[in-house]
């Protein structure tokens, strides 16, 4: 499939199941003085999964414009030392504003991976928060996991800082569930498709879709602290990404080989007569 067809692939799957298709915004958030730019594809729901405000919807569907150069989701110091980061890049997410939670989430994305993208689930690894003394662990995502087909070991625990999904400092935030390929030759080798490689180094086992499950919002207290309420109602965010997931369907090494950017190389490469 093309980068095209992919995007066009995911929306209409969820346009399928009652989402909204919803146009990305903007790179430079607007009313938003926490961002500098549009980070994730929630950013622009922000105040729907606060309960602050109201849509028509209560499903949406995005391809998202997204630029990690600074602030909390900073991927600039990854670019070129990896086959896998982007400043920009597209995110293609779902959300729920307290619609479905995590039962439905998992079985669109295992669904869409598996059913349609016809991805080889020996090659796939999931994870989920293992919980820490203020966020218990995620004993239902893996429960889930299960009942949709995953392998149990295939699914592995992490902490916070892969396992727990803030936009910034403050906001709408949870633990995660991360989808990860492995884009080897060798899916049964087992030190070559192993667990050592998810969060681990190299570019051979690489994320490409990540379920937060918001279920809090994060404030900066008076006092100098953070603190964690509950949202009004449990929701959803993802974001997978266009390229990473380019890379893989059309088994490619880096992203800079898919059809998306490449003709943008070979351009540059012409005008340098490189
Ligand atoms: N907001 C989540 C992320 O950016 C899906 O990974």
């Amino acid at each position: 499939m093309t980068g095209n067809e992919i995007r066009q692939a995911f929306l209409d799957y969820f346009e399928r199941h009652e989402h909204k298709v919803v146009h990305s915004s903007p790179l430079l958030p607007a009313n938003d003085p926490t961002l500098l730019f549009i980070n994730a594809g929630m950013n622009q729901f922000k105040d729907v999964f606060l309960g602050l405000e109201k849509r028509d919807y209560s499903r949406a569907v995005t391809s998202q414009k997204c630029l990690r150069a600074g602030g909390k989701h900073n991927d600039l110091d990854e670019v070129g030392k990896t086959a896998r980061h982007q400043t920009f890049f597209e995110m293609l997410g779902n959300f729920s504003f307290g619609d479905y939670f995590k039962k439905e989430a998992i079985e669109y994305a295992w669904d869409l991976l598996v059913n349609e993208f016809k991805l080889a689930p020996e090659r796939l690894w999931f994870s989920v928060f293992e919980g820490d003394d203020e966020v218990p662990p995620d004993d239902e995502a893996r429960a889930l996991w299960e009942k949709v087909g995953a392998a149990p070991e295939r699914i592995l625990g992490f902490g916070r800082k892969d396992n727990f999904w803030q936009m910034g400092d403050t906001g709408p935030c949870g633990p995660s569930s991360e989808i990860f390929h492995y884009m080897g030759d060798d899916p049964l080798d087992p030190e070559k498709n192993s667990p050592y490689w998810v969060n681990g180094p190299g570019d051979t086992t690489i994320e490409i879709w990540n379920l937060v499950f918001m279920q809090f919002n994060r404030t900066h207290e008076k006092d100098g602290t953070f603190k964690l309420t509950p949202l009004p109602a449990p929701s959803v965010d993802t974001g997978m990404g266009l390229e990473r997931m380019a890379a893989v369907m059309q088994h490619v090494e880096t992203n800079y080989e898919t059809d998306l950017i490449k003709p943008f190389v070979e351009f540059v490469a012409e005008l340098a007569n490189a």
